[in-house]
């Protein structure tokens, strides 16, 4: 079994059914892990594979909105370039871009401001989340109005499909909401786009807790063999021999065997039947070996990809022109549509 799953998911198959434009992104403060493979990569190559046109965006702006400084951004970026070319995104059929390098789509902020309130801004839950877990003293303007940045990488292009985590959601919301009010205001000019959530069950951390590229918990795609064993070593597990799955009452043995079981394609319950009284030991050795085995070619693939950062540059290039193609004609739509000239 290689990384990138060709067969598309039944659910996949439905949510892409009449979609044409996906957009999705990531922030670039650090590699992505194994929870965003199997919370969204995956799904992404899937829906490339099944004709869909993606476009992932790294929303570089974004960074700053809850840190002063965004350091090692061009580094980070690069890295996310290689993540998404090692699991399987075709970099002739995608456009991957930064959000910085494309001014027309940050142009749309400013109509995009004029369509939402103060009390919608401040309601949203994530940024409220956010806000409570910042690095910063004081809220920003940008942390506080970022959704509307979020709209504007969506509707620059006119997706219709945005696969994304459930902390997402409010942000769609109000994406859609912003490109209801200005079809009102003005003419039909945005797609309403859709969430798409991923069916995969939450992956988390060594420490049993949210898997993050913060808390030190995360095993990133790009990890050799030796640190994977040895991040897996250190879980937090429990003392009970009998291997069960059992997700409420023993969170760390069970998100092993979650693991183990998505890198084999198989139910979690028969990975902890087999391993039986074997204990701890046994399961972190077992979700090793799956882990490796199932990443082996991805992060050869990977491994090569990194020795041409030419490569990696060019693609951003590429990209960038034609995320730019894409903005001007829509800021051209919009301005005709406001009457500007
Ligand atoms: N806000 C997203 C996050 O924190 C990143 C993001 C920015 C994004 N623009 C986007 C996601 C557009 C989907 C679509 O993860």
């Amino acid at each position: 079994m290689t990384a990138t799953a060709d067969t598309a998911h039944p659910l996949l198959a439905e949510s892409a059914a009449g979609h044409r434009r996906i957009l999705t992104g990531d922030r670039p403060t650090g590699p992505l892990h194994l929870g965003h493979y199997f919370g969204t990569l995956q799904n992404r190559v899937q829906l490339q594979s099944q004709g869909l046109e993606l476009m992932i965006v790294i929303p570089d702006y974004q960074v700053i909105t809850d840190r002063d400084r965004a350091d090692r951004l061009a580094e980070h970026v690069e890295n996310l370039v290689l993540d998404y070319l090692a699991a399987g995104v075709d970099p002739a059929r995608a456009t991957i871009f930064t959000h910085s390098s494309v001014p027309a789509l940050n142009q749309l902020m400013l109509p995009f401001l004029s369509l939402v309130s103060i009390a919608e801004l401040s309601r949203n839950p994530t940024v409220k989340d956010e806000i409570a877990h910042s690095r910063q003293a004081a809220v920003s303007g940008l942390m506080f109005t970022y959704p509307v940045h979020q709209a504007a990488d969506i509707l620059f292009c006119k997706a219709d499909l945005v696969p994304v985590g459930q902390d997402q959601l409010p942000h769609l919301e109000l994406t859609r909401t912003v490109a209801r009010r200005f079809n009102d205001r003005y003419a039909a000019v945005f797609p309403e786009p859709q969430a798409l959530l991923s069916d995969a069950p939450l992956l988390l951390g060594t420490d049993a807790g949210k898997m993050s590229k913060s808390r030190g918990n995360a095993i990133a795609l790009g990890a050799d063999e030796d640190e994977t064993a040895r991040l897996l070593r250190g879980a937090v597990t429990d003392p009970d021999r009998r291997i069960t799955y059992d997700p409420d009452n023993r969170p760390g043995v069970s998100n092993l065997l979650l693991l183990s079981a998505l890198c084999q394609s198989r139910d979690p319950h028969e990975v902890a039947e087999e391993i039986g009284d074997g204990g701890a030991a046994t399961l972190k050795r077992t979700t090793t070996e799956a882990v490796n085995e199932y990443f082996r070619p991805l992060r050869a693939r990977r491994a090569e990809l990194a020795t041409d950062r030419a490569l990696l540059r060019d693609i951003l290039r590429t990209g960038s022109a034609r995320a730019n193609a894409i903005a001007d004609r829509t800021l051209d739509e919009v301005r005709a549509a406001m009457g500007t000239c």
